[in-house]
């Protein structure tokens, strides 16, 4: 909780350390009531600081200190003092050890950050600064540490005691107790720590190195999930594979282990061989995951575990760099994901995430750089931004330097700086280095906030043979960047013809030759207005732009009806098929709102209505893409198109095309529906992923028909179907339909799966995501539920979260209903988690987009959130910065 006004942390003010600390010596008494911590750590101050006698400044918080230490002489009250988060020591020799006995009470740590229990389990999270609940320190990333960790615990509650590193020695003491001691051998930043003690049971798999070292690999969790391990292991072994092969990584210890807590504010950490992961993101199981669930543990396995070269082996030298470790590494797992799946699917589900998410926070108050120049609550900075726009940053290094020179830029990158805590510009250095290529305004990308706008145009020559595209560049104004420097922009084209892509020619030099058959270029757009001129085009093509979405842009092009229906039927770039049957659907959207608005029925177009006929119909395409594509753009997508945002209009327009769409192609959805019915025992590959997800696109619109052979279809696949994904599918629509069963379907499926709490989430998100009226109720009674626990991260996702989120038309609700819902649960979540209570507090900080009656009524809520006495710097910094 925060004293006074938390202050503003600026990167600017980056200091090296006064003093290091080489050896790190933990000793954890791990009790009932309160735990003791005792720290021994070699200090020495730090050669390059150059501040003489400077005083010694640890973090702490929550801590109850005990006695205090140097070189085993005990420091008596004046020579220490205490302000906020810091203890400081004014008087200390050049080198030395200090001990530093603390007290604390993981049983009452509901903030998830630190020492924690969660069912029954002692757990830690130390990034980004954890570390200091549980002893003083200095709790920053630059100051890496060999860490010596000793756990002592009752042997019955706590049978398994894990730290980081080496296991050195075990021992069995006369009092039930048990003890074992860790050793870590490499130097890490006190963010990487962490300690399990509890009853778990494991699954062990081994992993022979490309040098032929044999690594132990172990998932630790609860007895009753050990059946859930598998996905999570296989995806493993296929990450440091995958890490090997791609990019010469080889990993560097003996073990690596992964433990699933319930109680887990994120994904997961990657804790130097310990890491702790969210159990959502590590239990699978074809009857209680769905595909999606399956995709995530693949991806958040290999996310972790690429952190250890970067993240762990090459870290941050300041928070500011967040995106250093996390937008390469959400690259690397991406690309990953693509290798192992589908590569289309991956793309446009990333795109889609970006272009609604991080669009969103990048016209919002919270508008950040990938690298922010300030903070006030670090936690707050592990957004969509810093980790997927930063991802797409990396991928436009990738761009511009081509697959050969990006490997030599990342192998000098982690040459260079093995064992060091370093910035952004580091990594950038490192691949200009590599490759030759200058990225000096490409540097806009880490410093500047918002999303550029590309507007193109093309000029078609018919004498001279050529055609121009037209590009100019902008980028809207964000907190404290009034005007933005243009920025360096891979746009990546081709010119279809009739009979293909047109070979690509340019007038000057400012592009990269890509593809092999010279169709497909990368054009640097640099100048805020530049002409890219193709000659040799004998006829006027179709230009594919953005193509693989090269950039993090909103592209504006003035496609024609028919010129969308080409590229979405015959573009060879998957991300601009895809695109342009959004782009398709937009325009059916925008004419459906005016035609309820003009009281008119919704009549989709003939030809859209004949391109999803076919796609439909041609069971030769990837279903994957088929059911991509004949989804119209989302609610949140549009909320990023339309100003302002009337959500109740958009959301009724939408649906009543969605009936339209359904009503006209009942016939053709039915058969593909029955063309994809399997009887394959399941496997979540890209294939019957991809035949699933079009099923039940398939059945989600004949459910909007709710005549009784849809109500049969749904019912019929709730009922028989094995895995997870199937039986949610037809439970979200039964749920969203009128169909009297859905009361029964809920109750049962409740029945079924109690045991499972991941189960129960969903179905608790099932519910709060309904569209119909009356879901504020529904949610509010769940909260009631035996089931529900606020103290859960995973369980308020589940329900506040979706509800808010992503339930548009319940959540903006006129009445403001929803609004104060949310306003209620932050307050609440304020004192127990202020993580979780400024994350979900995020729909509101929108508030600028909406129609001014409901601007009026979020805004309300915001100052009623501030008006708390006892707001967290998290809460805090949040809501101050969207009401300005
Ligand atoms: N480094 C972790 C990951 O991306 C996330 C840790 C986030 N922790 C936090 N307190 N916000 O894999
Ligand atoms: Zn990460």
């Amino acid at each position: 909780m925060r004293d006074a006004q938390p202050s503003t942390i600026y990167l600017s003010d980056y200091q090296v350390p006064a003093y290091l600390i080489d050896t790190t010596e933990l000793a954890f008494e791990l009790g009932e009531d309160s735990s003791l911590v005792t720290s021994l750590l070699h200090i020495r101050r730090n050669p390059a600081a150059n501040q003489l006698g400077a005083a010694l400044v640890l973090h702490g918080t929550e801590l109850e200190l005990l006695s205090l230490a140097i070189d085993g002489r005990v420091l008596t009250a004046s020579e220490w003092s205490q302000s906020g988060e810091q203890l400081v020591i004014a008087d200390v020799p050049e080198a030395f050890v200090l001990r530093c006995e603390t007290r604390i009470r993981p049983q009452e740590n509901t903030s998830l950050e630190g020492l924690y229990k969660s069912s029954g389990m002692f757990c830690t999270q130390c990034e980004a600064e954890g570390f200091r609940k549980i002893t003083y320190y200095l709790d920053r990333p630059d100051v890496m540490s060999v860490f010596t960790v000793e756990i002592t615990a009752d042997a019955q509650r706590y049978p398994v005691l894990l730290s980081n590193g080496n296991l050195v020695a075990t021992e069995t003491l006369t009092d039930g107790r048990h003890k074992t001691v860790w050793q870590d051998p490499f130097p890490k930043p006190a963010y990487l720590f962490a300690l399990v003690a509890g009853k778990l049971s494991c699954v062990s798999d081994s992993f022979r190195t490309m040098n032929g070292r044999d690594v132990d690999l172990k998932i630790y969790v609860e007895d009753k999930d050990l059946d859930k391990c598998d996905h999570a292991m296989a995806s493993l072994k296929n990450a440091m594979r995958w890490d090997e092969e791609v990019y010469g990584r080889e990993y560097d210890l003996d073990i690596f282990n992964i433990v699933a807590v319930d109680d887990f504010n994120m994904g997961a950490m990657e804790n130097k061989s310990l890491n702790i992961f969210n159990t959502s993101c590590v239990l699978a199981k074809p009857e209680t995951t769905t595909d999606a669930g399956f995709q995530r543990v693949e991806g958040v396995v290999a996310h972790e575990y690429f952190h250890n070269w970067s993240g762990n082996r090459v870290t941050c030298r300041d928070w500011f760099q967040l995106s250093l470790k996390e937008g390469f590494t959400v690259f690397r797992d991406s690309e990953f994901s693509a290798d192992m799946g589908s590569p289309t699917v991956k793309r446009v589900e990333d795109v889609t995430l970006l272009r609604t998410a991080q669009f969103a926070e990048d016209a919002g108050p919270m508008a950040h750089p990938i690298r922010p120049d300030s903070f006030i609550e670090i936690s707050n900075f592990y957004t969509v931004t810093v980790y997927e726009k930063g991802a797409e940053v990396v991928r436009m290094i990738h761009t511009l330097l081509g697959p050969d020179a990006f490997r030599k830029g990342s192998d000098l990158y982690f040459e260079r700086h093995d064992g060091q805590a370093v910035t952004c510009e580091d990594f950038v250095l490192a691949m200009e280095a590599a490759s030759g290529v200058d990225l000096s305004q490409f540097r806009n990308w880490y410093s500047q906030a918002g999303t550029p706008k590309l507007s193109v145009s093309g000029d078609y020559d018919a004498e001279q043979q050529s055609y121009t595209l037209n590009v100019s560049q902008s980028c809207p104004a964000t907190p404290g960047q009034s005007s933005k420097a243009p920025f360096h922009i891979p746009l990546k084209v081709a010119l279809l013809g009739e009979a293909g892509q047109l070979p690509l020619q340019l007038l000057g030099e400012s592009a990269n030759v890509e593809s092999a058959d010279n169709t497909e270029m990368v054009l640097n757009v640099t100048e805020q207005t530049q002409s890219f001129t193709f000659t040799g085009i004998n006829e006027l093509p179709v230009p594919s732009l953005l193509r693989g979405f090269s950039a993090p842009v909103k592209l504006d092009f003035d496609y024609s009806r028919e010129q969308l229906l080409r590229l979405m039927r015959g573009d060879s770039d998957g991300f601009c098929r895809w695109d342009a049957s959004q782009q398709l659907g937009l325009a059916e959207i925008k004419r459906a709102l005016a035609d309820v608005a003009a009281g008119q029925n919704v009549a989709p177009d003939a030809a859209y209505l004949a391109a999803c006929r076919d796609l439909l119909s041609d069971g030769s395409l990837d279903g994957a893409m088929v059911a991509m594509m004949l989804q119209l753009p989302s609610e949140a997508y549009l909320a990023e198109i339309f100003h302002p945002v009337d959500v109740l209009a958009i959301h009724h327009a939408r649906e009543a095309l969605r009936l339209a769409i359904a009503t006209a192609l009942q016939l053709e959805l039915l058969d593909c529906y029955n063309r994809c019915c399997s009887d394959a025992p399941y496997a979540a590959d890209a294939e019957q992923i991809a035949q699933r997800s079009l099923k039940n696109t398939a059945l989600a619109y004949l459910m909007l028909l709710d005549n009784e052979s849809a109500r049969e279809l749904a019912t019929a696949q709730f009922e028989n179907s094995e895995n997870m994904t199937d039986r949610l599918a037809a439970l979200n629509a039964l749920v969203n339909s009128a169909a009297p069963y859905k009361a029964k379907a809920l109750q049962s499926f409740y029945q079924n799966w109690q045991h499972e709490p991941l189960v129960i989430n969903q179905w608790f998100q099932v519910q709060a995501m309904c569209r119909l009226p009356g879901s504020l109720e529904t949610v509010q009674g769940l909260m009631n539920h035996p089931a529900f626990d606020i103290r859960n991260p995973n369980k308020v996702r589940a329900l506040i979260g979706a509800f808010c989120g992503q339930n548009g038309v319940n959540f903006h609700r006129e009445d403001g209903a929803g609004y104060r819902f949310l306003g209620d649960q932050v307050i609440i979540l304020n004192r127990s988690n202020p993580q979780i209570a400024s994350r979900l507090l995020v729909p509101l900080t929108k508030w600028r987009k909406y129609l001014p009656a409901a601007q009026q009524l979020m805004c309300a809520e915001l100052q009623r959130i501030l008006a708390e006495p006892d707001l967290s710097s998290d809460v805090y910094e949040v809501v101050s910065k969207s009401l300005q």
